[in-house]
């Protein structure tokens, strides 16, 4: 493991308490932060506390605005300020195709996968503005890209957070606040275990490299964009993709 220096900065992992999301939080940790995760899934929470103890784990819905901020509060409360925030919540929706969603569905389904995502990031600048610095992560997928057959609201709202990220890159383009997305393929990852074999068969067919990604090289990639170094990239979005990306 290459050594990325995060020493003493102050790191929300949202939708941390798993997967991605955990994996991330460990490699900031052991880079020097100070990490915060905020989940829904309490049982996940209490697993992450055992894995991560020096991290503070919150039970968070990123859905609820109210919720969100009283979190934020809590963080500048304990350490005065946020350097960074990782947006990992999601959720992979039921398969149906696009004729046959119910419209509540697919509206939650772009709440949890793309208004959170929102959400973090609007707290979290008004707490990165007040000193002028931050690192925002984001979470797409090539999903976001290419389309997911029979799962179009998470690929609507992947390529949303595409777009919500070079939107507000460019709004803070002028600030020492840097906006970035990583946009994996299929990730070895408890997520990735639930999906349906067809859909598993998919996902690692499209890879040039023949193999799912690993986590950790997720959150290597996410810890140096969450590092001072990233310092001329905002609003770009990273492929980690085993070759599958062609844009
Ligand atoms: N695993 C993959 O193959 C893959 C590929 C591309 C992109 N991604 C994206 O990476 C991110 C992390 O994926 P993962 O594999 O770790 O999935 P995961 O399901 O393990 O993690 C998502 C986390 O979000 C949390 N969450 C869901 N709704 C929430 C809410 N309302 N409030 C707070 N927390 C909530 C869940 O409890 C879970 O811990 C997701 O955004 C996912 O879409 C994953």
């Amino acid at each position: 493991m290459n050594r990325i220096d995060l020493a003493g900065q102050i790191a929300v992992v949202a939708g941390g308490a798993g997967g991605i999301g955990l994996e991330t939080a460990r490699r900031l940790a052991a880079s020097g932060a100070r990490v915060a995760i905020w989940d829904l899934n309490e049982a996940a929470l209490g697993a992450a506390a055992n894995a991560l103890p020096e991290a503070r784990t919150t039970c968070v819905d990123m859905m609820d605005e109210t919720a969100v901020s009283a979190a934020m509060e809590a963080v500048q409360a304990e350490h005065g300020r946020l350097d960074i925030l990782v947006s990992c919540t999601g959720q992979e929706a039921r398969r149906c195709a696009v004729v046959d969603w119910d419209v509540a569905a697919w509206r939650r389904s772009l709440e949890i996968n793309l208004t959170t995502t929102f959400i973090a990031s609007k707290f979290a600048v008004r707490e990165m503005m007040k000193r002028d610095y931050g690192r925002i992560v984001t979470m797409s997928s090539t999903s976001g890209k290419d389309g997911n057959p029979f799962d179009s609201p998470y690929a609507t709202a992947k390529a949303g957070i595409m777009g919500l990220t070079k939107s507000l890159g460019k709004e803070l383009a002028t600030t020492g606040i840097r906006v970035n997305c990583v946009c994996p393929a299929a990730i070895d990852s408890p997520l990735f275990a639930r999906l349906p074999p067809e859909q598993k068969q998919f996902s690692i067919g499209k890879i040039p490299l023949g193999r799912l990604g690993k986590m950790d090289e997720v959150a290597a990639l996410i810890a140096w964009l969450c590092s001072e170094e990233c310092s001329f990239s905002t609003g770009a979005v990273f492929d980690i993709s085993g070759g599958r990306s062609t844009y």
